[in-house]
């Protein structure tokens, strides 16, 4: 029995710094290009898949241990990237969402994400998810902390279900994420969608990220449809 289309993608976006050496430039040229390479696979996915929500692995919680200097263009780069969400005059064609912990960004920045979102809009073909500062270990502690403290108040009984937990990660309008791409040749999850990954199919590559396009991405997509997913059944 094969798949249909994939409804959740999420996409750990790896081998920026690789693709820089290889040009002979700065990594922060390839987190530009990896930026580019990110927004040009959003409009791809819209026009030409039956994907529903794609995840994007921007910034991680462990990211922050970088050299100073790349943080800071990966930070200025973000910021430069929300300034032209919010001035954009066209309609935008998907619904742009924020995951992971915010409470680290100045609150201009966290302004700036909230109205990003806000002209996003709702209700699209297709909404994206661009997760910074996120971690998955980090999602899940912060569902139990907000649980427990929901028991404590008396807001909710001790009968703990895997839906309390799902209900208050980041995005909990979100599904589970049926397929994970991981390019540049790594094979590792990274502390991305722990949660959600519970039964996700896996697709890695060579391909390092700034050079990663639609067709790279049908490509996953494809031999997700021939994948057999049995979700612990036979
Ligand atoms: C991993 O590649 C990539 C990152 C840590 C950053 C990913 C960020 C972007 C593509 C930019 C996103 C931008 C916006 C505006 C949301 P790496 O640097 O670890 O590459 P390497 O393993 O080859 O060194």
């Amino acid at each position: 029995m094969t798949t249909g289309c994939p409804a959740h993608v999420g996409v750990i976006m790896d081998g920026n710094g690789r693709w820089a050496e290889k040009h002979g430039l700065p990594r922060s040229a390839g987190h530009k290009k990896g930026a580019e390479a990110m927004e040009a696979l959003i409009k791809y996915a819209e026009k030409n898949t039956d994907i529903k929500y794609l995840t994007f692995y921007a910034f991680s919680t462990e990211n922050w241990s970088r050299p100073k200097d790349e943080v800071k263009s990966l930070m200025s780069l973000f910021d430069t990237y929300l300034d032209r969400l919010i001035a954009d005059k066209d309609r935008h064609d998907t619904a742009l969402r924020f995951i992971g912990d915010r409470s680290v960004f100045s609150e201009t920045i966290r302004d700036k994400m909230s109205r990003a979102e806000r002209k996003s809009g709702d209700d699209k073909k297709l909404t994206v998810f661009i997760a910074v500062n996120y971690g998955g270990r980090n999602e899940i502690a912060a569902a139990a902390k907000s649980l427990a403290a929901d028991v404590k108040s008396g807001k909710k009984t001790d009968e703990i279900t895997e839906k309390d937990i799902s209900d208050r990660l980041y995005a909990p309008e979100a599904p589970d994420a049926d397929l994970i791409i991981r390019p540049s040749g790594e094979k590792r999850l990274s502390n991305f969608l722990l949660w959600q990954s519970a039964y996700a199919e896996f697709w890695f590559d060579d391909v390092l990220w700034p050079d990663f396009k639609g067709s790279d991405l049908i490509r996953a997509v494809e031999e997700y449809k021939n994948r057999s997913r049995r979700f612990g059944g036979i």
